[in-house]
């Protein structure tokens, strides 16, 4: 059922070890964390909270964990059923002797529960999840571990990333993956199991990604991946773990969001960094196929200006899907000539990575722009471009905008031969940002001293600035918890005017090019019913109550130059209603579920 970051070890100081990982996945959920580790008596021990890992921390502050040589770990998003420390994983069988970390949903779990229940097996969560461990269980009377777990995972429906230890097996962990990431490394002593590479990549250089449908049995030094329906043995290969697997700190920044916003400039540069022959491919599969974007989130928003790069710089018509809305328009609009570019930051995002399947099935051709290598996007993807920009830890996607963004400012660049050109650009907007940052940081915080006691908020543009507008608005409602809205400025007279009374604030994306003259008719229509008017422009205007000045640019990078503002906007309102901007409620960053 949850949504959530999973990590399992085996050899010494397994439960240290497992913890070490769990935080680094805080990013996918926090609701509640918890740990199952073998204790010197060679039981198994639950600890589990609600609350993130350090909430966890101090409840096995009394544990004695040196002597486990075994563990699993979970940090969970909620999905079905509440937050509670019943329904914190780990879950165990009746016995307490097998336990069950699960990200992703059982679908067929009310059947399982009800078939399990009536033979006398007493649930102790809401969850999905517990009948996966009451399941080996009842096979564990006839069979050994992996026989009983391999036995047990086959009965499941829906999609899982499991992890799952017996005391009475205490050399081997096991796992299985259908549709949730899990990616597996063995070394000299130890091996370890998580839903990313970055808990893995301080021991090890490379890893496992597991594929649907494996099932897979950990010991120390050793990994074996099986089919999980034939149990026959499949061969993985390695996959070098990326950059992005290398976990960063906060350095001397308060919060990853405001480290991030200060990494724009670096992320528009390592973005254009491009492996010239992967970028020649993608603009290659753009020029010959009709064109559909599919995304969720920010990374939907910049395929939204990516559809007008495509239309201004290459001649190019093209769409942009939602992609939980993908399926229910695919049939008519997929076929093999048909591009289907797929952003997501994460490469995880459960909806992407469905509208994906469905197109490869009717013969589509994918590329993928994502930050991950070795994501499940990356490997299922006909091509793949890499932000290249580092891990992005804060839940608001800040630095992988603007990177997705450069990208494809690069991509539409390559497919009319202006690759080299748009390079120097980009490299040239990330000098003149740097010197913008230390200014913005300041008048977000001015501004947000107005901003946070207001109950709403609407951001406005036309253009390739309307998905500024959309984003400035999610950013702003994702972590200050103010109703935001984002429109084309000329939808505002549709219906959304008759909100605007005195005082509401609007911000005003409003760059002084060829949509200038009719985004300030709409601002002064903002005005004329007392709008509170922030402007966000390269030109001052007397219908702005306050300004936040951008540098000039080429009319095509304005959103890239706009979307920092607005980021350091959303940013200093949220911390000024205390706020944790890193950790918004409800949601999490890597979204493996639909
Ligand atoms: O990893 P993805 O880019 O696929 O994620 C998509 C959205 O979940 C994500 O952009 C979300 O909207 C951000 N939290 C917004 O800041």
């Amino acid at each position: 059922m949850p949504m959530c970051g999973i990590t399992g070890f085996i050899g010494n100081n397994a439960a240290a070890n497992a913890l070490e990982g769990l935080r680094t996945l805080e990013y996918r959920g926090y609701d509640s964390a918890g740990i199952a580790f073998a204790t010197k008596e060679g039981r198994i021990k639950v600890v589990k909270t609600v609350g993130d890992v350090s909430a966890l921390d101090k409840k096995l502050a009394a544990e004695d964990m040196s002597a486990s040589n075994f563990a699993i770990a979970h940090t969970r998003w909620a999905t079905h059923g509440g937050v509670s420390d019943a329904n914190a994983h780990p879950h165990t069988d009746c016995t307490g002797k097998v336990a069950v970390v699960h990200n992703g949903i059982i679908e067929n779990f009310q059947a399982l529960r009800s078939e399990l229940t009536s033979r006398g097996h007493n649930f102790s969560s809401e969850t999905d999840s517990e009948v996966i461990g009451h399941l080996i269980e009842e096979n564990l009377r006839t069979m050994g571990f992996v026989d009983a777990a391999l036995a047990a995972f086959r009965r499941l429906e829906g999609s899982y990333a499991i992890l799952a230890a017996y005391e009475g097996s205490p050399d081997a962990l096991v796992a299985a993956k259908n549709q949730s990431p899990l990616v597996l490394s063995a070394g000299d002593g130890f091996a370890a199991a998580a839903s990313d590479p970055v808990p893995l990549a301080k021991c090890s250089k490379e890893g496992l990604f597991l594929e649907d449908g494996d099932f897979a049995i950990i010991k120390k030094g050793s990994l074996e991946v099986l089919d999980l329906r034939t149990g026959k043995k499949v061969g993985r290969k390695p996959i070098v773990f990326g950059t992005g697997s290398v976990f960063s700190d906060k350095q001397e920044y308060p919060h990853f969001m405001l480290k991030e916003i200060y990494e724009a400039p670096a992320a528009i540069r390592l973005a254009a960094m491009q492996e010239p022959a992967a970028l020649e491919k993608a603009a290659r599969l753009v020029r010959e196929n009709r064109v559909v974007f599919v995304a969720c989130g920010t990374s939907r928003h910049a395929s939204l200006v990516g559809r007008y790069l495509f239309n201004r710089i290459g001649g190019k018509f093209c769409e942009v899907v939602v992609a939980s809305e993908f399926p229910y328009i695919a049939k008519n609009i997929v076929d093999d000539d048909l591009l289907v570019i797929a952003v997501s930051q994460s490469g995880e995002t459960a909806d992407v990575i469905e509208g994906v399947k469905i197109a490869k099935a009717r013969g589509a051709k994918v590329l993928a722009i994502t930050n991950v290598v070795g994501s499940s996007l990356d490997r299922i993807s006909d091509c793949a471009l890499h932000l290249n920009c580092g891990p992005e830890i804060g839940v608001a996607a800040t630095k992988t905008f603007v990177a997705q963004l450069s990208l494809l400012y690069l991509l539409a660049s390559t497919v009319v031969g202006k690759k080299d050109d748009e390079k120097r650009k980009l490299d040239e907007v990330s000098r003149i940002l740097e010197n913008s940052l230390p200014g913005w940081d300041a008048v977000g915080r001015k501004l947000s001293q107005r901003l946070a006691k207001e109950p709403a908020a609407y951001f406005i543009a036309r253009g390739p600035n309307f998905p500024t507008a959309l984003e400035g608005a999610l950013k702003f409602k994702e972590i200050t918890y103010i109703h935001a809205e984002g429109m084309a400025a000329g939808e505002l007279k549709h219906g959304t005017l008759a909100l605007i009374s005195k005082g509401t604030p609007v911000i005003a994306i409003c760059p002084n090019d060829y949509t200038h003259a009719e985004t300030i008719s709409n601002v002064m229509e903002t005005a004329a019913r007392g709008a509170f008017v922030i402007g966000c422009s390269d030109e001052p205007n007397s219908a702005f109550d306050e300004l936040i000045a951008v540098p000039k640019v080429e009319e095509h990078h304005f959103p890239l130059v706009f979307s920092i503002p607005l980021q350091f906007l959303a940013y200093h309102t949220a911390v000024l209603r205390k706020n944790n901007p890193d950790r918004p409620r409800n949601l999490a960053k890597s979204v493996t579920v639909k």
